[in-house]
């Protein structure tokens, strides 16, 4: 038998040995040879640039029902020298849930997904498992004017989305999803279960936007539900570039982080065939999210952006809820749709590459018009670029108060996206080079020193861990444009709870002089 085998037998053995329920255990445990291990695997896999026969595949997938079994996971791959990767809802930029270079196994959280709503005291449980569609769904279930702060796509999984901070319509209002959460069950590498109380407040600030995969297990975590009106109003409006668009784009930039904290107003650019001549053409769209009427909206608009033209009938009005399906752009859909952690989001292409920015400073006209050019071209056929409004609440947050950095002093956030289907995994690189060239083309438009990075859009480009040893120099080069000077807490809190580094992957938090 090869080491490898003999590791991967004493590793499922052990499993065995260690779970309460061993007749249950089996049942959860997927291996190569099982013929369910490549659908458990693919299913929540959101990135399918990951999907080739290439890509290294884990070793086992374990599906916990039970505490103990994550338990018995961690004491066992820690005894085996088996690295873990933890997966929620699979959405990792990078597919860091659910791929590594060295032999590994997934702990795989689609069975920790029940939510408790508490209508009364405006509270949520809610395990790490669940999508923000089941979330919200619930919510929706028992109250109109209540919510939470999270994304507009809802197949996200809890756990990665707040362990990175998480934004949505409405953070500039109340601010991060990891603004609102006030507690957490946490599985720490000792395999004790903490709360935040018995984890303390250091360990509980790093969870809370210090991103996944470095600290621990998170499974649940207690938040605070938000307040909303029955009605909302949302608007798109699209311009093209003889529309005045690029002027459009310009003047938004000295707008949008000003407007009253209950608009969450956002622009997408991307390149769309038009039916007629089958001519490419680079579309502005202008979108919003406001926290009150129309009669209250078009008013504002007209005041503080009247180039746009906004007019009544440009709007809708609707609930929140109805909010995130028309921002998912699935607003003919029925609100079960929120259930299904399968769907292909219309946002997003199958297989893709991503990467982000932070604007402190208006990019002049001529850098936008170089952007459509780089629209034009043959690889961005479904590309897009996501400008964010950022201001509101998050300019009075301090920078220190969870490890997401990037409050005052941001205009808005970048976020590029170049899409393509499975079959075209083979031209990947060709996608990749375009998206790297726009990002090189931005670099003196955008925030420096350090060019700032929202880790919840994992972008491996900014720098990796040593494979080996992680020195601090290393880590620090992507740890700063995620973190800036929190990166050094995360470190502290890293030494505190995993000094051996037993929670690791290319961009995890390494502990102080960290060997492995
Ligand atoms: P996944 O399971 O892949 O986990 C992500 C990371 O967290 C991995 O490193 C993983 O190991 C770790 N992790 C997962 N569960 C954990 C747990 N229980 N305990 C500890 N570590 C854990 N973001 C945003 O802020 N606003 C938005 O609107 C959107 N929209 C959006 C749309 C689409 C289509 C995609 C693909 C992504 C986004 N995101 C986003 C980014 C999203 O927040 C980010 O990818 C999250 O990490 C995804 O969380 P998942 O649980 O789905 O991912």
């Amino acid at each position: 038998l090869s080491r490898a085998t003999r590791t991967h037998e004493s590793f499922l053995h052990c499993l065995s040995l260690h779970s309460e329920d061993s007749s249950l255990i089996s049942k959860i445990i997927y291996t190569q040879n099982n013929s369910s291990y490549s659908s458990v695997l693919e299913f929540s896999m959101h990135n399918l640039r990951f999907s080739t026969p290439t890509t290294p595949k884990p070793q086992v997938i374990i599906t916990p029902f039970h505490e103990s079994h994550i338990q018995a996971t961690i004491y066992c791959s820690r005894k085996h020298r088996l690295q873990v990767r933890i997966r929620s809802g699979g959405h990792d930029f990078e597919g860091i849930s659910y791929v590594s270079e060295v032999s590994f196994v997934i702990i795989d959280l689609i069975n920790f997904r029940s939510i408790d709503i508490d209508v009364e005291n405006k509270v949520a449980w809610i395990q790490s498992g669940a999508i923000l569609g089941e979330l919200y769904y619930r919510i929706a279930e028992k109250s109109k004017t209540l919510a939470f702060p999270a994304g507009v796509c809802h197949t996200v999984g809890v756990g990665g989305y707040f362990s990175g901070g998480g934004y949505g319509l409405l953070f500039r209002k109340y601010g991060l999803a990891a603004d609102n959460i006030i507690d957490a069950q946490f599985i720490d590498v000792n395999g004790r279960i903490l709360d935040r109380k018995a984890m303390g407040e250091d360990l509980f600030w790093a969870i809370r936007g210090g991103g996944g995969g470095s600290f621990g297990i998170v499974i649940a975590w207690k938040l605070k539900l938000v307040p909303v009106p029955a009605t909302v109003t949302v608007f798109t409006v699209s311009k093209k570039l003889e529309q005045n668009a690029i002027k459009l784009v310009h003047r938004w930039q000295y707008i949008a982080h000003q407007l009253p904290d209950g608009a969450f107003s956002f622009v997408v650019l991307s390149s769309v065939n038009s039916s007629q001549d089958g001519k490419k053409t680079i579309l502005a769209s202008f979108r919003l999210f406001f926290l009150g009427g129309v009669d209250e909206l078009v008013p504002l608009m007209q005041e503080r952006f009247p180039e746009l033209g906004l007019v009544k009938e440009d709007c809708t009005e609707m609930s929140w809820i109805e909010s995130i399906l028309y921002f998912g752009q699935i607003q003919n859909k029925s609100l079960d749709i929120l259930l299904d952690r399968t769907f292909q989001s219309p946002l997003i292409s199958p297989a893709f590459k991503a990467k982000s920015d932070y604007v402190k400073e208006p990019i002049p006209e001529i850098a936008l018009e170089g952007l459509w050019s780089k629209l034009h071209e043959e690889e961005a056929k479904s590309a897009s670029i996501f400008f964010v409004a950022y201001g509101g609440i998050i300019d009075e947050i301090p920078e220190t108060a969870t490890p997401f950095p990037h409050r005052a002093g941001n205009l808005y956030k970048i976020l590029y996206t170049v899409g393509w289907q499975e079959e075209d995994n083979k031209n990947s690189q060709r996608y990749i080079s375009w998206i790297r060239r726009v990002y090189s083309y931005m670099s003196s438009f955008v925030s420096k020193s350090p060019r700032e990075a929202y880790v919840n859009y994992r972008d491996l480009d900014i720098g990796t861990n040593n494979k080996g040893s992680t020195s601090y120099a290393q880590s620090s080069v992507w740890g700063h444009k995620y973190f800036k000077n929190n990166f050094d807490k995360l470190m502290r809190v890293k030494t505190m709870i995993d000094s051996e580094n037993f929670f690791k992957h290319e961009q995890s938090i390494p502990p102080h002089l960290s060997r492995r």
